[in-house]
């Protein structure tokens, strides 16, 4: 899978021949996972029909300030497709749209959502070579690389002119490669490798029962998703889930006992550079599984209960060069048990979690923590999506991971 994989792109497309092949470029974008918008300046309907890449795209595409409706006219707010945006890709470019942009003119709804855009902007240019080579393209081409958009170079190969030379628009293939390259070279995980528990542990009684608990395994999946946008390598090790996940950095391992959780672990820890554990892993687990279901026999049933070995705890002994962030739920003196569990068990940061917070903690869709560092500098944050609070604790690990 792509990194543009669920991410939106807002194609702007200029009057140049090449418009012919966005048609195809949306196609690649959108097999990659991409949500794509296109914009248009007026002339380049004359290259390629809106209708087309409507089609293509599954929304509606826009040149114009307003659109006629029946008796209304809608007003195309070009602020929020620019917000609505990921990533801006210009393609083709044409020498007179490079040039408005890198100049702050405004005289289109393509050139307005670019001056209103926040995001990374890309643009592949178009042109015929001479203007390719022409010393007021070449400025305007710098400027705008200058104010921190990227150019996706022209290729060489025959033109629209009969000439051959440089200034053919990039191949839609080499353009979303490039893209796919220039967002993974920026990404601040990129290389690492990042091992992340999630999920609760089921421990058997005898084949039909077992002891478990309520953790969803949402905190983990998010944390496993985040780590992925940020570039890592992510080996999900997941308790018996119901959560989904799908994303070709992420490579999820099924287990269910906690043994099976501590296995799976270990295989992968010594080549991990960060490893996460939010697993609500059982502490006890039956002495003895029974062979057959047990029978209700007396009013009474002891089972007996062994201590399941700590994983995290065998990660901090073992520790050399990994990142190590382990998980607390406390129901009372949370920092102080939180800060015995971070020495304790040798790691870099906790996260903790009160089950005292309204809307924090299992099955929930937010969260409410608290992260701790090796110095016991705490760092307190609001009730959140369980996505935005990975994101968080993925902030506190780059503050303090240095590879
Ligand atoms: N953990 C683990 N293996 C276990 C138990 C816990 O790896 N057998 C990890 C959890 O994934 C979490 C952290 O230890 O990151 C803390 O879990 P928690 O249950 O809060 O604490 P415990 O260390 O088990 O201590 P106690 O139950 O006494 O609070």
């Amino acid at each position: 899978m792509s990194v543009v994989s669920g991410k939106n792109i807002l194609l702007g497309v200029t009057a140049g021949i090449a418009a012919y092949k966005t048609a195809y470029l949306v196609r690649l974008f959108i097999k990659a996972g991409a949500h794509i918008k296109v914009v248009m300046t007026p002339a380049s309907k004359d290259f390629v029909t809106p209708l087309t890449l409507s089609t293509l795209s599954k929304n509606p595409v826009h040149s114009t300030f307003y659109t006629k409706e029946d008796e209304n006219e809608l007003w195309n707010n070009h602020v929020d497709l620019a917000l609505w945006a990921d990533y801006f890709v210009i393609a083709p470019a044409t020498a007179n749209t490079l040039s408005k942009m890198a100049n702050g003119t405004c005289d289109n709804l393509l050139l307005a959502t670019y001056l209103s855009a926040k995001c990374k902007v890309y643009f592949a240019p178009a042109m015929d070579l001479d203007m390719y080579k022409h010393s007021s393209t070449l400025d305007n081409l710098k400027k705008l690389e200058s104010y921190g958009n990227v150019m996706i170079p022209a290729e060489s190969g025959e033109l629209a002119s009969g000439l051959h030379g440089e200034g053919r628009m990039a191949e839609p293939e080499n353009i979303l490669s490039f893209i796919e390259k220039e967002i993974l070279s920026g990404l601040p995980l990129k290389g690492k490798k990042i091992l992340i528990t999630a999920g609760p542990t089921h421990e058997a009684i005898d084949p039909v029962r077992f002891i478990g608990n309520h953790s969803s395994g949402k905190m983990g999946f998010e944390l496993a998703k985040e780590a992925a946008n940020l570039g890592a390598e992510v080996i999900l090790v997941s308790g018996p889930s119901n959560e989904n996940v799908n994303h070709a950095f992420i490579e999820r391992v099924d287990v269910i006992s906690a043994d099976q959780m501590y296995k799976a672990v270990h295989q992968h820890y010594k080549v991990c550079d960060i490893a996460i554990l939010s697993a609500a892993v059982a502490d006890f687990k039956p002495s003895n599984i029974a062979s057959n279901k047990i029978k209700k026999k007396s009013a009474v049933l002891a089972i007996e209960l062994t201590q399941t070995k700590d994983i995290l705890a065998s990660l901090g002994k073992e520790k050399k060069h990994q990142f190590l962030v382990g998980f607390a739920l406390e129901t009372n003196n949370e920092l102080e048990n939180a800060k015995g569990k971070l020495h304790r068990k040798n790691l870099d940061l906790i996260v903790l979690n009160s089950l005292n917070d309204e809307g924090a903690g299992f099955k929930k869709t937010t969260n409410k923590v608290t992260i701790i560092d090796a110095e016991d500098n705490c760092t307190e944050f609001k009730m959140k999506s369980k996505t935005a609070v990975a994101k968080d604790i993925f902030n506190e690990i780059l503050k303090r991971y240095h590879a």
